[in-house]
Formats: C-alpha cells, sequence, structure tokens
C-alpha cells in the first residue's frame, strides 16, 4: 500500500459486511484512520480485529442506525470531536425492500426510501460542518438500479432511492465546491456481498442471462469497488467532484 489515504479520518457506515468491510480494510491500508459504524455489533466487531490486525487503524460503534438522524449525527461528531475533523464521509450502508409496484406496501416503501437516500442525507447533514473545516470528500454509494429499470427484479424502491443518491450527490459537489468538499457517487453493478450471495448461489434465469452478457464475464467483486473509492477519496481525484462512476464490468454499456 501507498499510504495514499495517510493522516485522513474516514468515517464509513456499514463496515459489518460486505463492501463496508473491504473498504475499512482498504482505507485503512491506505493510512487512513477509519471510524466504522454498522447495525450489526457482532459483524463490526470482526471488522474492527481484521483492520487491527492487518495493522491499520480503526474504532467502531455498533449498533448505529445511520437510518436514524440523531444516532448518526450522534456518531459523527464523536468522531470529529475524537479527532478533530472530519476529511472522509463514505456512505456505504443500506438496507433493500423490493416489491413491484402493485404489491409494495407503503410501509416497505418508506422504509426503503429512509434506509437508502434518507440515511445519505442524515450523515451528510452532521458531517457538513465538520469537513467544511479543512475540506474533505464524501463518497455515496449509488447503483445501476438508480439509472434504469431491470426485469429480473422489481426495484421500484430501491432504484428510485438510489436515483435520489446519485442525484444528490451532484447537488451536494455544487454546494460543497465553494467549501473543499467533493462529493461523489460510485453505482455498483451486481457484486458478490453477504447481500447477495444467495443469488449467486441459485440465480433466477433473467439475472443469470444478465450476467452472461457482461463483457468482462464476471460479476463483480467488494475491491472492484473499494479500488475506485479509495481513488476518489485521494488527492489524486482533486478535481473530479459530482461524478456517478459505474462500476459493473461493462454490462451498462450494452444495447
Ligand atoms: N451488492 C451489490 O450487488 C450492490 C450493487 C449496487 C449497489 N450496492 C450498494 O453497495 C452498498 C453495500 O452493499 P453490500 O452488498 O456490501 O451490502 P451488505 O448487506 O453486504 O453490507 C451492508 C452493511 O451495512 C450495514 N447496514 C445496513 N443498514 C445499516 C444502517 N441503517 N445503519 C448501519 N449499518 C447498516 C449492514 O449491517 C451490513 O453490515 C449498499 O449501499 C448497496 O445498496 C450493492
Amino acid at each position: 500500500m501507498t499510504g495514499r489515504l495517510a493522516g485522513k479520518v474516514a468515517l464509513i457506515t456499514g463496515i459489518g459486511g460486505g463492501m463496508g468491510r473491504e473498504a475499512a480494510r482498504r482505507f485503512a491500508a491506505e493510512g487512513a484512520v477509519v471510524v466504522g459504524c454498522d447495525l450489526d455489533a457482532d459483524g463490526l466487531e470482526e471488522t474492527v480485529a481484521l483492520v487491527r490486525s492487518e495493522g491499520g487503524e480503526i474504532t467502531g460503534d455498533a449498533p448505529v442506525d445511520a437510518g436514524d438522524a440523531a444516532a448518526v449525527e450522534g456518531w459523527i461528531h464523536t468522531a470529529a470531536q475524537a479527532h478533530g475533523a472530519i476529511d472522509i464521509l463514505y456512505n456505504n450502508a443500506s438496507i433493500q425492500r423490493f416489491g413491484a409496484i402493485d404489491e409494495i406496501s407503503v410501509e416497505d416503501w418508506d422504509f426503503a426510501i429512509d434506509m437508502e437516500l434518507n440515511l445519505v442525507f442524515y450523515a451528510v447533514r452532521a458531517a457538513w460542518k465538520h469537513l467544511k473545516q479543512r475540506g474533505g470528500v464524501i463518497v455515496n454509494i449509488g447503483s445501476i438500479a438508480g439509472t434504469r429499470g431491470v426485469e429480473f427484479m422489481p426495484q421500484n424502491a430501491h432504484g428510485a432511492a438510489k436515483a435520489g443518491v446519485i442525484n444528490l450527490t451532484q447537488q451536494l459537489a455544487v454546494e460543497g465546491g465553494p467549501h473543499g468538499i467533493r462529493a461523489v457517487c460510485i453505482s455498483p453493478g451486481f457484486i458478490q456481498t453477504p447481500a447477495t450471495t444467495f443469488l449467486v448461489d441459485d440465480p433466477p434465469a433473467p439475472l443469470k442471462a444478465t450476467w452472461d452478457r457482461i463483457p468482462l464475464r464476471r460479476v463483480g467483486r467488494p475491491d472492484d469497488v473499494v479500488n475506485a473509492a479509495v481513488f476518489l477519496a485521494s488527492e489524486e481525484a482533486s478535481w473530479i467532484p459530482g461524478i456517478n462512476l459505474v462500476i459493473d464490468g461493462g454490462g451498462s454499456v450494452l444495447g
């Protein structure tokens, strides 16, 4: 590793597994001081132990529900006080609810918007004044679901929420620029994580057909996404605000 994030204080939501765990490992390995949170205390403790065993600097709090505005505000302010400032806010956590448009309940719709879009707003809102102290980076995780419909998954609420994350990032880039805050979004395609392994093990035929057409002929891995996050969070990307970087093996460029 090359210390590309040396001295940076990086807050990452949802480090208890999946891409959040990989982000905690890589950001720490690149020299960041990582402060994580998760709903899942056991998963978070595993990540903290793993990162420390690899020589990284990390603390974590759980259970913290990023979908609870007061809880996430408390987590962020405590971290800012402990470290003096925040340099990176990485909004990774989300929980999905799926349902066809005539079947999804209002409760499930609201849950998805809370747990995929509102939680990004809550964290940004709380972190903004700390990021303004010395400039910083917001990395939001969107999804290719935010820019298209699909036949294999009734992603009404999920897609709408992720579209919101992508667009919110653009506005944050505009409002953050004068303060030295760069907001960026990464939109992964299908990535194998604990949340999606059941699909890899037994994919429905339409999903399998989609994967078979991916130009690079494989589904994604957490490091495919986190490699880009490291770059975007680093000084190497210091003139790159507002983008929505699609990472999907080329699937989205197919007609
Ligand atoms: N896996 C994919 O194929 C895929 C594709 C596109 C986008 N994404 C997005 O990438 C991000 C990470 O996905 P993943 O597959 O690694 O998920 P995951 O379920 O494997 O891990 C998410 C982690 O976040 C935690 N979490 C969820 N909601 C939380 C909350 N409200 N507060 C605190 N912690 C919370 C979970 O406990 C878990 O540890 C999500 O935003 C997801 O929507 C995933």
